[in-house]
């Protein structure tokens, strides 16, 4: 065994996006890449010194190459003299359960493999993160300084070491580093188990409540078997597509009732069990139903915020709560009758790291299916189940009862997200750019029948550090508040994708049950005409609503 110095090209476009480095497969397949990558964070993160003393938390969702690139990584960590090295049986941890690892464990931080929600395979997507200390993401100055490096590297040290087995919990050496193969469950269900009522839930399915959980064979699975069908004796079935695959199947691990439609077929078909939920690729968004009804994500935050002290983990209160800025302000709505801040951040989970830190907030989510607490520092799908469990076992009120409750008491918020993919970008940027600068002109327009009140582009500052965030999506307002939001995708890896984003408060009861787009079409033709999409895209209607 011995450690090797290999000479690297720099390597241009390791440009890591929101939600860390995302390519094809046959990109990272490519000689050196992901060691070039790996490379440029260890030195980023530890200078010339070597890496005693610390541990690092590895795993990956189980998409293609996952295996292949722990292994490298291991190889990696041991030639640059890390004292340990804590990895998933099989390689595998979910976002969440790697946050929760490197809290629970005290780990400095961790490599979490994954590009989410995006299809996997052969030819799909792979991704590789860090996280910090805290269990979050890595700050941007963090990614950017890695990002830099990648583009001077000209070797990394990488051991020769043979293969670990990864299939089998156990301890292994490498070059002088410890290298544990831990069960990729235990230490996230012990943070679960602290939070929930983990009795009622019991109590719950030995009562009869059918649950239908689809893991869409992504890494989701092996934790809510262990969780849902072990822990609180849910039947044996209740979690189906339950087994982690390279590819998911074949199939869009993402939870949105597009692409999972069959859960959706099953929850609104006859004998339709009393609730269904799902999880997407690494097991960090979560979609909710209730029989015969689609929660959107924007109305569970506000579910989840008005009835958080009936649960144990949050009985004393919440901090605050936070949403990003497209998704709806049901929360909002919620959170003042209750007293409780509200703060809303631009998109992605990171926005939500410093006020989670900070003790700011306590519950955080957004539109995207994505929603989660002060547990850990990502947002956590099985979570979120496991908390609308809760909430059913004690409240004896049904999903659609308790999102019903919301809607009487605030009103409902009608929300849709329209997304236009595969825009050239050009293209894409153009029709940003056009809007971008409309924006100071459009306050007291009417544009297709309606009113604007106000046009901005969302610009945030961090309450925490102060640090400034310009340019996060044109929010267009009218007079009842109803509002556009128009920005494009950062997470994508073919082309672009414009978001627009649709909200219109209904306070009327008698019309909370409007099919969701008739309510919204007149914003529909608002947000067509303002960006002339048409015109820059050349479609006519979007790819995908959720
Ligand atoms: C998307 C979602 C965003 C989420 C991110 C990572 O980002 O819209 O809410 O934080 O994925 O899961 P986008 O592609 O819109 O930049
Ligand atoms: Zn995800």
């Amino acid at each position: 065994m011995s450690i090797q110095t290999l000479t690297t090209t720099p390597f241009d476009g390791q440009k890591p996006g929101t939600s860390g480095l995302r390519k094809k497969v046959t990109v990272f397949q490519q000689p050196h890449y992901l060691e070039n990558f790996v490379q440029a964070l260890f030195d980023e993160l530890h200078g010339d010194a070597p890496a005693s003393g610390h541990t690092l938390v590895l795993g990956g969702d189980g998409r293609f190459h996952n295996r292949s690139a722990v292994q490298t990584i291991l190889k990696m960590a041991a030639a640059r003299g890390y004292s340990q090295v804590l990895v998933g049986q099989g390689g595998i941890l979910s976002t969440p359960a790697t946050s929760a690892v490197i809290r629970r464990r005290g780990a400095s931080g961790g490599i979490i493999l994954s590009a989410s929600h995006n299809p996997g395979g052969p030819d799909g997507d792979f991704g590789i993160k860090y996280n910090a200390t805290n269990g979050g993401p890595a700050p941007e100055k963090l990614t950017e300084a890695v990002f830099e490096r990648t583009r001077s590297l000209s070797s990394y040290r990488i051991s020769d070491a043979a293969d670990i087995p990864l299939d089998t919990q156990g301890a292994h050496q490498m070059e002088g580093m410890g290298i544990e193969v831990i069960d990729p469950v235990a230490d996230y269900a012990a943070v679960q188990r602290e939070l929930f009522d983990f009795d009622a839930i019991r109590r719950l399915f030995a009562s009869g409540f059918r649950l239908r959980y689809d893991a869409m064979w992504a890494v989701g699975g092996p934790y809510a078997k262990a969780i849902i069908e072990g822990e609180l004796g849910a039947p044996a079935g209740t979690v189906v597509n339950a087994e982690p695959k390279e590819d998911f199947g074949g199939l869009h691990p993402d939870p949105n009732p597009v692409y999972a439609d069959d859960l959706v077929a099953q929850l609104m078909g006859a004998g339709a069990p009393d609730m269904g939920a799902a999880s997407d690729g690494d097991a960090d968004r979560n979609m909710i139903l209730g029989r015969g009804f689609i929660v959107s994500p924007s109305d569970s935050l506000a579910v989840l915020t008005a009835h958080a002290q009936r649960v144990p983990g949050y009985r004393r209160g919440l901090a605050g709560v936070a949403r990003s800025m497209p998704t709806s302000t049901a929360v909002d709505r919620v959170a003042r009758a209750m007293g409780v801040a509200c703060f809303e951040t631009p998109t992605g989970w990171k926005f939500f790291g410093n006020l989670l830190d900070a003790g700011q907030v306590t519950l955080c989510g957004e539109e995207s299916y994505g929603t989660g607490s002060d547990h850990v520092r990502e947002k956590d799908g099985l979570w979120a189940v496991l908390f609308w469990l809760n909430l059913v076992a004690v409240t004896g009120q049904s999903v659609e009862e308790l999102v019903r409750g919301v809607w009487r008491e605030h009103g409902r918020c009608m929300y849709s997200r329209h997304d236009y993919e595969g825009i050239p970008t050009e293209r894409a940027d153009a029709l940003m750019a056009e809007l971008r600068n409309r924006l100071s002109s459009l306050a007291g327009q009417t544009v297709a029948g309606q009113h604007i009140a106000w046009a901005d582009d969302f610009s945030y500052t961090d309450p925490v550090d102060g640090s400034v965030s310009q340019r996060q999506g044109v929010r267009v307002v009218l007079e009842d508040s109803s509002r556009v939001v128009f920005r494009l995708s950062g997470t994508g890896t073919e082309g672009a994708t414009l978001r627009v984003y649709l909200e219109r408060h209904e306070p009327d009861a008698t019309r909370h049950d409007l099919p969701v787009q008739q309510a919204l079409a007149p914003l529909v033709q608002l947000a067509g005409e303002l960006a002339g999409i048409e015109r820059h895209t050349g479609m006519g209607s979007p790819s995908v609503m959720t």
